[in-house]
């Protein structure tokens, strides 16, 4: 079935550079890994789609409205739900397997190398899937493996316990594993900074493909893309809208970063009869960029689909690019532990709370 989502499009009016190649098929845009695999420009994102019924209507609403990508992880919970529809939706002929890129990510409870393989063997059983077509490591840091927990907390810190005797360079010798043995069509990273990009670069047989990090217009993140889309490795920016829905993230707090209520932003969508949120979408994919928007919700969904039908400015790029405060709005300093050997955020390092 062809996607519906890009009809409009061209790879030409879109501007990136040219190592991390565009291309269009069956009006839809994807991005030329250095594997030679080619993974979809715009997905959708599930984190934090947990319920049963609403992930699997969402799922059937997201295919029919044309996505061609689903964004997931260990630390989700909804592999199994996901893998459950996905079947059903193979069954009665929607799609076909092949039609559709599964992400799944390496939860950091099974870094180091022998861990990769039995543990994305699992994932796959609960996704009943032979193969993800992009396996990522999810953080560089280690915790602590304590089974049924996602996040095994010190109770005095509340921190999470890491294991310092993992490293994610060790960790991407079987992720190299799980490339070889075809149960992942591509690998990659996220949350890593360059420094660690390097190190995985330094020691890689197999290059990493992808790079998964938070993007959006308040932390642009434009050093370490650049460092990576010249090195090939294709940049995916997660939280795209900056989750104004996150169930626990203290949004009345100042430092949280609400660009949906932009005023700048509002008034370049304004200019093209496009929301906040198109515009975040639209000046990702104008920069090479490939996005997950999560949406459970049918209609917003298909309206974060509504890119392909405009292009920014120039000038309106350059106020959008102008506009980056380095901002997160997942710097995760408790589950991610800001005070880990591997934490990947240098300016929010041992920070107790990022949002205070
Ligand atoms: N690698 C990582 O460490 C990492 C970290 C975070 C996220 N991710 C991935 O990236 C995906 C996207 O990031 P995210 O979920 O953090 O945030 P996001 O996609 O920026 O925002 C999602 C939130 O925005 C709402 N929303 C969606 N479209 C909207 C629209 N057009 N107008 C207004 N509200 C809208 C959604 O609510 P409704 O569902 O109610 O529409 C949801 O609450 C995740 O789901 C996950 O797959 C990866």
């Amino acid at each position: 079935m062809a996607a519906k989502c890009c009809a409009s499009v061209t790879a030409k009016c879109c501007s990136s550079l040219a190592v991390v190649p565009m291309v269009e098929r069956h009006g839809q845009l994807f991005l030329k890994l250095n594997d030679g695999n080619e993974m979809p420009m715009v997905g959708l994102g599930t984190w934090q789609a947990d319920d049963d019924s609403i992930t699997r209507k969402a799922l059937r609403n997201c295919i029919n409205a044309g996505y061609r990508l689903i964004d997931t992880a260990w630390w989700y919970s909804n592999e199994e739900i996901i893998g459950d529809e996905l079947q059903k939706i193979f069954k009665e002929g929607i799609i076909k397997r092949e039609d559709i890129f599964i992400t799944t990510k390496l939860h950091p409870s099974f870094m180091g190398r022998d861990t990769v393989v039995p543990q994305l063997k699992i994932q796959l059983e609960k996704l009943k899937l032979d193969y993800v077509d992009l396996f990522l490591v999810h953080w560089p840091m280690a915790y602590e493996h304590e089974p049924g927990s996602l996040f095994p907390l010190d109770p005095e810190t509340k921190k999470v316990r890491l294991d310092h005797t993992k490293h994610y360079t060790q960790t991407w010798k079987g992720m190299e594993d799980v490339k070889r043995l075809g149960l992942a069509k591509s690998i990659g990273i996220s949350n890593h900074n360059i420094r660690q990009v390097e190190d995985v670069l330094l020691r890689a047989n197999i290059r990493p493909s992808v790079l998964q990090i938070e993007s959006h217009p308040y932390l642009a993140n434009r050093k370490l893309i650049e460092f990576c889309q010249l090195r090939q490795i294709a940049i995916t920016a997660y939280s795209p809208l900056a989750n104004p829905g996150n169930s626990w993230a203290p949004k009345e707090s100042a430092k949280y970063p609400k660009p949906m209520s932009d005023e700048k932003l509002t008034a370049i969508g304004k200019k093209y009869g496009k929301t906040p949120a198109h515009v975040m979408l639209r000046w990702q994919i104008q920069r090479g960029v490939s996005v997950i928007p999560k949406s459970v919700n049918e209609d917003r969904l298909k309206a974060n689909l509504n890119i392909f039908d405009f292009t920014l400015s120039p000038e309106d790029m350059e106020v959008i690019n102008a506009m980056d405060q380095g901002t997160r709005m997942c710097p995760f300093v408790d589950c991610g532990n800001s005070f880990a050997r591997d934490y990947p955020f240098d300016e929010y390092r041992f920070v107790v709370n990022a949002f205070e």
